[in-house]
């Protein structure tokens, strides 16, 4: 294992709240794996910032009558505390308008301009002689030119998924006007240029997943497109040239780049040389399958385009979209949970849980369903494992006074605890390395319904031969659960670290230690208590009805 990794997670747009769908595929597996790292001692920053240009944004910004600016500050606060809330411990939380990402986004620029890689070319978009602007993306709406659905923005059809080449009736999303043809000049980016280049870092990176490879793959064989960078609109990177005033970047083209720009910020701010820092880690890029064009042929293009004076990623851990029961997440029809109100429902560790839970490593999309969240949570994380740290604990207390006592000469069952414990770490360790995070939870489980197996077995509380062995080693088992829950529940494991009775938090251990009885004879316990509250039929019916749909 590397030493030092970065690890970013898709920066989210500076427009509206954010849910459930976006913390399952991206924030959530991002967090639990820097925290992981952290625990086997690699130096990781989890670094993220707010994605704040692009037509959307303005177009939103001009609707509230406020300047894209404030608008955009407002949703990066905001943003922020609803990720901090759900303990997503970000390093750092920047944002893509800051003065640093603009100057290095312009800096980037400027090298593939010298080295070749931009051309000018004129085009013709549509213009809005009313409102007299250019019409990018979701300024113009229109009729698909591929399955006819009415009202679609010219960006992208909701219908069928596709991006149609050029929208049919097409009317400007401001005024409502029909828009004229006018030429302008565009920056293009030679995507064609890196076909070689990003098949050589595709077949040599050995991390990636098979199967989003190799459709990667197919893309760069059916033939690479340049791709126009360029905006006619105010709010945006300016483009670092003369003749480009009134233009900007495209908003893809600057947002990845602010990963490296908020680390070197962070960086820089603590005297450190971020390049080298970068050049020297492991990069992880967390994402969602909806933009993994983006983050297998862009960014890593215009890597290798500055002579991958940064180096590209070595993971790109890319996973499903969320459903909420089975059907599409939709803000416009209310069809979404958002994550602020979730958590008055909910303690964070009860949602890191369940969405770690349904949440394999692979595209699949997987599904919140409410059922499903109740049965788990009451069944799993209380009836299981809660209930085994409670019993264990609860037993000392009761009759040992919380002082662990004196363990006699293992038996059988007690030799196979405490093989099962030395084996812990490195059991779940391999599934977590493998980015397998819900397997390696449900190892945990495992763990724990295998100890309420055994303490139900020894059968304590009728005081026989083995009974202290059986409250030793219970109580080192709880331990070990504390510290291989941690980068799933933080709270919860802080929780069980000072129901032990032990110093310091949770965190400061590290992840080989859980495979270690470091609680010996004598030691005192803290003051034992449920760590979960049930979740009641009657109150999900009521958030149901709540959340607008009758599920
Ligand atoms: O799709 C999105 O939500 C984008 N805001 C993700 C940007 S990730 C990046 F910066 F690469
Ligand atoms: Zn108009």
């Amino acid at each position: 294992m590397n030493k030092k990794a970065i690890i970013t997670s898709a920066l989210p747009y500076a427009n509206g709240e954010i849910h459930l769908g976006h913390v399952a595929s991206t924030y959530l597996p991002a967090d639990v794996t820097t925290r992981f790292l952290k625990q086997n001692g690699v130096e990781a920053y989890y670094f993220c910032a707010s994605d704040d240009f692009g037509t959307p944004i303005l177009i939103q910004s001009e609707k509230e009558r406020k300047t894209p600016a404030e608008y955009v500050e407002h949703w990066n606060k905001r943003d922020y505390e609803d990720f901090s809330s759900f303990d997503i411990d970000f390093d750092y939380f920047y944002k893509t308008s800051s003065p640093e990402n603009i100057e290095f986004v312009q800096d980037v620029f400027k090298k593939l301009n010298a080295a070749g890689h931009i051309y000018e070319k004129e085009i013709i978009q549509f213009y809005c002689n009313n409102d007299k602007k250019f019409l990018p993306d979701r300024y113009v709406k229109g009729q698909c030119p591929y399955c006819d659905a009415e009202d679609q923005y010219s960006d992208l059809c909701e219908r069928c998924g596709r991006v149609p080449e050029e929208i049919k009736n097409p009317v400007c999303s401001i005024c409502g006007q029909t828009p004229t043809k006018e030429k302008t000049t565009h920056y293009f980016f030679k995507l064609k240029n890196f076909g070689d280049s990003l098949t050589k870092w595709l077949d040599e990176n050995e991390h990636l997943q098979k199967d989003v490879k190799k459709y990667v793959q197919n893309w760069i064989k059916s033939g690479l497109i340049d791709w126009d960078i360029t905006r006619d609109i105010s709010w945006g990177v300016k483009i670092p040239l003369d003749d480009a005033h009134d233009k900007v970047f495209y908003g893809w083209f600057d947002n990845h780049l602010a990963y490296i720009s908020t680390a070197l910020k962070f960086f820089s701010d603590k005297g450190i040389d971020g390049k080298e820092f970068w050049n020297s880690s492991d990069i992880y890029h967390f994402i969602g399958k909806d933009i993994v064009y983006h983050h297998y042929l862009f960014l890593p293009a215009m890597r290798l385009g500055i002579n991958s004076e940064y180096k590209l990623p070595d993971y790109i851990p890319t996973r499903g979209h969320l459903t909420l029961q089975s059907k599409k997440i939709s803000k416009s029809r209310n069809w979404y949970i958002g994550l602020k109100e979730f958590l008055e429902y909910y303690p964070a560790d009860y949602l890191r849980f369940y969405l770690v839970s349904i949440n394999p490593y692979s595209q699949d999309d997987l599904n919140f369903d409410w059922d499903d969240f109740t049965t788990r949570i009451n069944s799993e994380l209380i009836g299981n494992l809660g209930n085994f740290v409670n019993r264990a604990l609860g037993f000392t207390k009761k009759v040992f006074d919380g002082k662990v006592p004196q363990s006699e000469s293992f038996d059988e069952k007690d030799s196979e605890i405490e093989i099962k414990i030395k084996n812990l770490a490195s059991d779940i360790g391999s599934l977590m390395n493998e980015n397998n995070l819900d397997r390696a939870l449900k190892k945990i489980l495992e763990f724990s319904s295998y100890l309420n197996q055994y303490f139900q077995h020894k059968e304590p509380w009728k005081n026989g031969p083995g009974t202290t062995n059986c409250v030793y080693l219970s109580v080192n088992a709880v331990r070990s659960i504390a510290i291989a829950i941690f980068p799933f529940m933080p709270k919860s494991a802080q929780k069980i670290w000072q129901q032990l009775g032990l110093d310091g938090n949770v965190s400061d251990s590290l992840w080989n230690e859980m495979s270690e009885l470091r609680i010996s004879t004598g030691h005192t316990l803290g003051d034992p208590s449920p760590l979960f509250d049930r979740v009641e039929t009657s109150d999900i019916e009521k958030y149901k009805k709540h959340l607008g749909y009758s599920g």
